[in-house]
């Protein structure tokens, strides 16, 4: 009988940029306040990258603190997924520039776009690869630079995101731990409501599209807002069906950090007590991809680990996209 894998986590990272942008900054470019940030989204600050800092510059930083910390040479990893709407460049993959900067020999490379659902897709592929046998290390890396596509004149978007990365090295067990499961969902008829239209093959680069502001992040955020907190509760049941995880069992829950209300109404559903609900946004704002596996990092590297298990991630995004996956130690 061939022997069931799990992939067990067995290194995290992340990185972002030193500069912080404050609400107090904010107030400074748009018609904005810092009472209103904070009252309707949570968030107090982000951080945010410099010209010189691309995709790849953040994702190799993570990547290295989660393998320094799995303790593997770089000729172990047998595949790198990178989760990004925001890549260094369309082609070739950040992942490819990525395994270059770490020197990480012939390997498989990719990069997966599922908005802010990609670290959990991410998570699902590199799974799903060492479940079966086929890979036995995966680096798994959310990195997003939101800052580089956000229109800084449009106060309803411009206050929520901040860039940065996070990473995990992911190893084939026969033990079951680390990750138990995972789900991944998709409604491509939502696509409209959260978009960039410039930069593809439909509104390529020229004097137009650039006029008409076409390579900037657009937002329909109040009916975003609505659907993710159906599709937040909904990739949280999925998940405890899944895996036979009872809700008084979750660990800790790691919501995808867009919108603290939209965290707040997800751990209602799952009658979480709030010392059971990750939250750090007000540090970071949403950092799409990113902020999912900075926020595993933050709990393994702060002490609350140990009383974190099992952790269930969910997530949405553009698509729309929604996923969910429970990680055990
Ligand atoms: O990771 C996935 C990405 N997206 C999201 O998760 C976003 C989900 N949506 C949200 O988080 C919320 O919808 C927002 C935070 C984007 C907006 O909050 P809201 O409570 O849905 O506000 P709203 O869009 O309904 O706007 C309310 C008012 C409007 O003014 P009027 O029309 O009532 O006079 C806006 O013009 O707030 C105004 N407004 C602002 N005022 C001060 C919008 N943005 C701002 C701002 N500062 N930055």
């Amino acid at each position: 009988m061939s022997n069931q894998y799990y992939a067990e986590m067995i290194g995290t990272g992340h990185a972002v940029p030193p500069r912080i942008l404050t609400n107090q900054d904010l107030e400074k470019i748009v018609d904005t306040s810092d009472e209103w940030i904070v009252t309707r989204t949570g968030i107090r600050e982000r951080h945010i990258a410099d010209k010189n800092t691309f995709a790849s510059t953040l994702g190799t930083e993570a990547a290295k603190k989660a393998i320094e910390e799995a303790d593997i040479r770089v000729d172990e990893i047998d595949l790198i997924v990178v989760a990004t709407v925001t890549p260094d460049m369309p082609f070739p993959s950040t992942a490819a520039i990525i395994q270059k900067k770490l020197n990480v020999p012939k390997t498989a490379v990719m990069d997966i776009s599922a908005g802010c659902t990609g670290y959990i897709y991410a998570l699902s592929i590199a799974e799903s690869y060492i479940k079966t046998g086929a890979f036995k290390t995966a680096l798994v890396i959310g990195v997003e630079l939101l800052s580089r596509v956000t229109d800084w004149s449009d106060r309803s978007t411009c206050v929520l995101f901040g860039d940065g990365s996070g990473a995990a090295v992911l190893r084939a067990t026969t033990e079951r731990k680390g990750v138990l499961g995972t789900y991944i969902n998709g409604d491509g008829r939502l696509g409209d409501l959260l978009k960039m239209p410039g930069g593809g093959s439909m509104n390529p680069a020229s004097e137009e599209s650039i006029a008409n502001r076409l390579h900037y992040l657009k937002m329909s955020g109040n009916e975003v807002f609505k659907f993710a907190v159906n599709m937040m509760g909904e990739a949280s049941e999925k998940i405890l069906e899944k895996t036979g995880i009872r809700k008084e069992e979750i660990g800790m829950l790691v919501p995808h950090q867009a919108n603290v209300r939209i965290i707040n109404a997800t751990a209602k559903k799952l009658n979480l007590p709030p010392e059971k609900v990750y939250i750090n946004i007000h540090r970071f704002g949403n950092t799409s991809s990113a902020s999912i596996p900075i926020a595993v990092d933050e709990i393994r590297k702060n002490g609350k680990f140990e009383n974190a298990n099992p952790m269930i991630l969910v997530a949405f995004g553009a698509g729309f996209t929604w996923g969910s996956a429970a990680i055990s130690w």
